[in-house]
């Protein structure tokens, strides 16, 4: 044994004399340095020079400086698109002082303690996406320079952090940090920058944040901090910038800010201040830019503003100000942006403001001011944006804004303002953006050339302009043009028809008349035609029914005539109001049409359109009188048909009446819906339907299988609402709907509803094994029919219990919605009440409404997203499906609620993942616990259809 030892030590000995230890430092720092470049992904090769060949020394790697005793004395590798986790290696480096690894993707945490690398001054891992809590820093005494913003770290500032003595740049926002800002933060007096903004802070100010006299920036915006802003921040007085927007900051602005002879940006906005702007702060003469937009401040702006020369951007909107607007402001040589909107001033604006001015930006809307609007606005040849609506300005435009080559954006809407427009403003070559309407503006607008290049949109509306319309206002661009309610007469140019980006014409009150130029269908984008209460006449244009995009279309009080093209409403239109024209013939017969109010067709010699419309039936055409006398074969041939066609209309008739039949069981009341069914079933065939699976084997021969349900609560079916609601659903005919072909009703009140069989599986069964691209057409389809009930069916026809039970999908992935008796009866064993599917409003008061439904629907989407039902008893500590997913969706990763069975097309799929969230925000938003605020069904319908399907197409509507 001692005689191995003795071998060993020459060996040992012989090492040491090689190896001293600097030199095994040195081993240890590359074994680091290597070790961080093993753990990210570098794309772009930055780190191919990191290879430890012989002879060279890591001194020369790309992004490695070294110290005289060629230790590692910087890392500088700040935007090298680096992926992956961070490596806890280089916070071993013992001698770094400084390590930027800022605006890369380097994800996870950093460690918790620093304490292996006590040189270190200058850290920065800003833009990154790692995450945990902050490290503890505290023992980094030489520290200097701490930047770890727009990360995800989490957790709240730790309180020793004021043991960073030597601080000077501390910058930790745009991260989720919660809790309080705390007070040691105040013994880091060496401190000059502290951002701590967009984090989710909350409680007050430090009160010892006067002790961080060498502060020149301060900006704890977009937390949620509270209190008052305390009066020690004026003995900030290094601060140049002081930013705590977006907070809920209450109180008086102190008094104190006038000691911070350094401010030059003072950003409040977004708080709850109250009280006055102290007169103190007017001595901040370096101020150049001041906002304290979006709070309640109030009382007046003094002339001692003059004192603000170097003041270039003010903001003071939406508060409560009141008073003059100084004329002081017109003084201030550097000022640019003036924005005051959404206060109480009242008087005129001062009348020089601009002439001294560097005006690029005037806002001064929804206040009231009188007087006229200042000639010298637009002195300094650049301003771009006036805003002026909502107040009592009157007079003329000034001549100056004519020349005004700068505008681009000019809102002088509902004024007072009078005379005409000049033939200059109308060439002004940058505006997009015009309105002038609701003021008292006159004079022609035709007879010159407009010249406008760049305007998308043009508001005269509620003026007195007069003349013609002008063919074109000399542009392309425009999407918005608004003339209504003035007394411009002629016709509709057609050069109208050009206006290709038109998605708005409003003509409404004027004096038009011709004819409606048919070029306007070549406006294929229009969403909003308005020509109401004008002298138009002729008849509509075919291929106005062609406007794809068309929603709305008024042509009321017109002197329209002709009938309206059959086709009119069979595209997108849903609002549309033909009346007091004269119009004759038949409505037609598209989803436009279809429950139309009575007030939209009044005032014409129509016919036709359900009874909402109030018009008559139409009746079928006769053969004219001198027929029969010209030739008798006609007439008789003309008898007999009306005598084939009335034994039709009458048999038919007769199939659908409500029927009585007697046999063993009693006397049975039975109403079908369908005429072939009718004559073809027997109360018997049902009866017997009941013993053998409940499928009417006879119905083959109609080409339609049949299903019998039994009423089985107790309801009265004798009641008149039971047999109007069985009416109604006995009319309802669309391809996601089981079709309600027929009842029966027996005088021992037992009955019976019979359905239309649709071959396929109930989805609640075969959910589980479809793909999203299967779950998300049945999502449509489920959709389309809630659109169908509750839009086109007037009252709406609710469905009570919206469940995966309720719905067969068939064979071409068609999903159909079997529509219950809400409130007359349970179809299922259990009654729709107490269901998870019924909003739970309704649940209490057992009160169906549309929005009960669309909750249901909500659950139902949640199922097909999650693959999760109502049922399951996983929802851990979320009292219920929708809880559980209104956590997952805001707090976790898709991965951890999407069905498993779908995931894999999430994972290869940015699409199909983009669809899943944005169906289950849907979800959530159907699922809302206020009724109100739950989408409509066709917005539902509308939305799901527009990021879903790969070809949108809306089904043609039926009612029979
Ligand atoms: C980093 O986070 C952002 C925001 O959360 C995310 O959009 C981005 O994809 C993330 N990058 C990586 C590489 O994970
Ligand atoms: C600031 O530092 C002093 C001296 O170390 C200490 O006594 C005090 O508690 C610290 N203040 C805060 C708020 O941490
Ligand atoms: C803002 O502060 C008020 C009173 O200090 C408090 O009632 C309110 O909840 C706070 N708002 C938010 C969003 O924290
Ligand atoms: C006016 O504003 C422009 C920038 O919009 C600036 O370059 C110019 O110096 C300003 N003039 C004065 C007198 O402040």
């Amino acid at each position: 044994m001692a005689k191995k030892r003795a071998t060993k030590l020459p060996m040992l000995m012989f090492l040491f004399l090689f190896l001293d230890l600097p030199m095994l430092l040195h081993g240890e720092e590359l074994e680091l340095l290597l070790s961080f470049k093993a753990s990210i992904n570098d794309p772009l090769g930055f780190l191919s020079s990191w290879t430890s060949s012989a002879g060279a020394t890591f001194c020369s790697w790309h992004g490695i400086a070294c110290n005289n005793s060629s230790r590692v004395n910087s890392i500088d590798l700040a935007g090298k698109n680096f992926s992956g986790g961070i490596s806890d290696a280089v916070f071993e480096l013992k001698y770094v002082e400084n390590i930027d690894l800022s605006t890369n993707q380097l994800l996870g945490e950093i460690p918790r303690d620093f304490l292996s690398c006590p040189s270190l001054r200058y850290l920065n891992l800003s833009n990154n996406n790692l995450t945990g809590p902050l490290p503890s820093i505290s023992k980094l005494s030489r520290l200097e320079k701490l930047d770890l913003s727009n990360n995800m770290f989490s957790g709240e500032i730790p309180d020793n952090i004021g043991l960073l003595r030597g601080l000077k740049f501390l910058d930790l926002g745009g991260n989720v940090l919660v809790g309080k800002i705390p007070n040691s933060i105040s013994n880091i007096t060496r401190l000059q920058v502290l951002t701590l903004a967009s984090n989710k802070l909350v409680g007050g100010i430090p009160r010892g944040v006067g002790r961080m006299k060498s502060l020149e920036w301060l900006y704890l915006g977009y937390n949620n901090l509270s209190g008052e802003i305390p009066g020690e921040i004026g003995e900030l007085v290094s601060l140049n910038h002081l930013d705590l927007v977006y907070n809920n900051l209450t109180g008086k602005i102190p008094s104190s800010v006038g000691n911070l002879s350094n401010l030059e940006h003072l950003f409040l906005y977004q708080n709850k201040l109250t009280g006055a702007i102290p007169r103190s702060l007017f001595e901040l003469k370096r101020l150049v830019s001041l906002d304290l937009s979006d709070n309640s401040l109030s009382g007046e702006i003094p002339e001692l503003i003059i004192q603000l020369q170097n003041l270039e951007i003010l903001h003071l909107f939406s508060n409560n100000f009141s008073g003059k607007i100084p004329g002081a402001l017109t003084s201030l040589r550097r000022l640019q942006v003036l924005q005051l909107w959404s206060n109480k001033f009242s008087g005129s604006i001062p009348e020089e403001l601009g002439r001294w001015n560097n005006l690029t930006v005037l806002d001064l809307s929804t206040n009231a001011l009188t007087g006229k609007i200042p000639k010298s606005l637009c002195n300094s040849g650049r301003l771009f944006k006036l805003i002026l609506f909502s107040n009592s300005l009157q007079g003329e435009i000034p001549k100056s804004l004519s020349s005004c080559k700068s505008l681009q954006r000019v809102r002088i809407q509902n004024n007072r303002l009078s005379g005409e427009l000049s033939s200059e403003f109308t060439k002004l070559p940058l505006i997009y953006f015009l309105d002038i309407s609701g003021n008292d503006l006159s004079g022609r607008i035709d007879g010159r050339r407009w010249d406008m290049p760049a305007l998308e949109m043009l508001n005269l509306a509620k003026n007195n302009f007069s003349g013609d319309l002008p063919g074109s206002f000399g542009t392309d661009k425009l999407l918005n043009l608004d003339l209504s309610e003035n007394q411009l007469s002629g016709k509709i140019p057609r050069s109208f028809g050009r206006l290709s980006e038109l998605v708005e014409l409003e003509l409404s009150q004027n004096e038009l008349s011709g004819n409606i130029p048919e070029e306007l269908s070549s406006c294929k984008k229009l969403v909003r035609l308005d020509l109401s209460n004008n002298q138009l006449s002729g008849e509509i244009p075919i291929s106005l029914a062609e406007l794809p995009a068309l929603g709305l279309l008024d042509l009321s009080a017109n002197q329209l005539s002709g009938e309206i093209p059959p086709n009119l409403g069979v595209e997108s239109l849903v609002q549309v109001n033909i009346s007091h024209n004269h119009f004759h013939g038949s409505l037609p017969s598209t989803g436009a049409f279809l429950a139309i109010n009575a007030s939209a067709v009044a005032g014409n010699d129509l016919c036709g359109g359900d009874t909402a419309s109030g018009l008559p039936p139409c009746k079928s055409v006769k053969n004219p009188m001198w027929w029969y006398v010209l030739t008798c074969f006609l007439v008789v041939l003309a008898m007999f048909a009306f005598a084939a066609i009335a034994m039709v209309f009458l048999r038919r008739r007769k199939d659908l009446e409500l029927k009585r039949v007697e046999n063993e069981d009693g006397i049975w009341e039975i109403q079908f819906f369908d005429s072939n069914v009718s004559r073809s079933i027997t109360i018997d065939d049902i009866l017997l339907s009941t013993r053998e699976e409940n499928v009417i084997t006879r119905g083959r021969k109609l080409g339609m299988q049949l299903v019998v349900k039994e009423i089985i609560n107790d309801v009265n079916l004798n009641s008149p609402s039971f047999w109007s609601v069985i009416a109604k659903l006995g009319k309802v005919q669309h391809p996601n709907i089981v079709r309600l072909v027929g009842i029966c009703v027996s005088e021992k009140a037992a009955g019976f509803l019979v359905y239309e069989h649709v071959e396929g599986k109930v989805l609640s069964q075969i959910l589980k094994n479809l793909s999203w691209e299967r779950r998300s057409k049945i999502a449509i389809g489920i959709a389309k029919a809630l659109q169908f009930l509750h839009g086109y069916c007037s009252p709406s026809i609710l469905v009570g219990e919206l469940s995966p039970d309720k719905v067969v999908v068939d064979g071409t992935d068609e999903p159909r919605l079997s529509l219950g008796l809400p409130g007359l009866t349970c179809t299922d064993t259990k009654c729709f009440i107490s269901s998870a599917y019924v909003a739970p409003e309704s649940r209490e008061s057992k009160d169906m409404t549309e929005d009960s439904d669309m909750y249901g629907f909500g659950v139902v989407l949640i199922e097909l997203l999650t693959g999760k039902s109502p049922a399951d008893m996983e929802f851990g500590v979320h009292e219920n499906i929708v809880e559980w997913s209104r956590h997952c969706y805001s707090e976790c990763h898709l991965d951890a609620w999407i069905d498993t069975t779908i995931r894999g097309h999430a994972g290869n799929d940015n699409k199909h993942r983009k669809e899943m969230v944005q169906t289950m925000n849907l979800a959530l938003h159907c699922t809302a616990a206020d009724p109100t605020a739950r989408p409509s069904a066709s917005h539902v319908f509308k939305t799901l259809d527009s990021y879903m399907s790969p070809t949108s197409c809306v089904s043609i509507l039926h009612f029979s």
